[in-house]
């Protein structure tokens, strides 16, 4: 197993203190910023975009790591990678072209992920694995932050490491959702080396220790 990281979604982050909240993560350990992006279609919740990220972007200091759950994403690549996005990941299930929303992410010079809800099987990112940069297997339904982890999903990321070692591809797999310190060693037993977490890490009496936790 590779360096494991953390990826600290500010979803469950204090949004009015948005800023001492990311300092708070990076100096926990987080070494990516995950910014979810809900559009009220493709999931039915609406968080934040375009402006907030261009605040985050001028504080964060890590990878900024931009999770779009939002309906027909080409048409705002451009626009969050100008913002500071460092990794751009949209739904395989939100786009009729998918090849050409990577191409899009490659043109503008940042790291493309290809995420898959919880129905959609890990076969259908096989054309995918050579031309992406990270694969996001969701672990909970998108769209809100604190639901219970998806144990079905442990096969899938089993088997997409699988895939990816036999292809001799070295891109990670990021998970997200239901992300603690019992679900973390699940996930990394799996083959998962980049890990999303929100409500555990922001609900944590002491970061630090469960950034640690996590980790280990
Ligand atoms: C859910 C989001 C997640 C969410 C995870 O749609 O993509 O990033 O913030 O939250 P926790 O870690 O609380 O499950
Ligand atoms: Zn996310």
């Amino acid at each position: 197993m590779g360096n494991i990281i953390i990826s600290a979604s500010i979803l469950s982050a204090d949004l009015c203190c948005l800023g001492k909240d990311i300092a708070r993560a990076e100096n926990a350990g987080c070494q990516y910023i995950h910014f979810d992006v809900m559009d009220g279609m493709f999931v039915p919740n609406i968080s934040y975009g375009i402006p907030v990220l261009d605040s985050v972007s001028k504080t964060a200091e890590g990878v900024l790591d931009v999770h779009l759950m939002i309906t027909d994403p080409i048409r705002y690549i451009e626009a969050f990678a100008a913002s500071g996005a460092d990794i751009i990941t949209f739904h395989l299930e939100a786009c009729s072209d998918a090849k050409a929303v990577i191409d899009k992410i490659h043109s503008c010079g940042k790291k493309a992920g290809v995420a898959i809800k919880p129905a959609t099987p890990a076969s259908d990112l096989i054309p995918y694995l050579g031309i992406s940069d990270m694969l996001l297997v969701m672990t909970v339904e998108p769209g809100f932050g604190g639901q219970g982890f998806n144990y079905d999903m442990l096969p899938k990321i089993s088997r997409l490491r699988e895939m990816l070692d036999e292809k001799g591809i070295g891109i990670p797999i990021q998970v997200d959702g239901g992300i603690n310190e019992s679900t973390a060693k699940l996930v990394k037993d799996a083959g998962a080396e980049i890990l999303v977490a929100g409500s555990y890490l922001f609900k944590a009496e002491d970061m630090d220790a469960a950034v640690k936790k996590l980790i280990s």
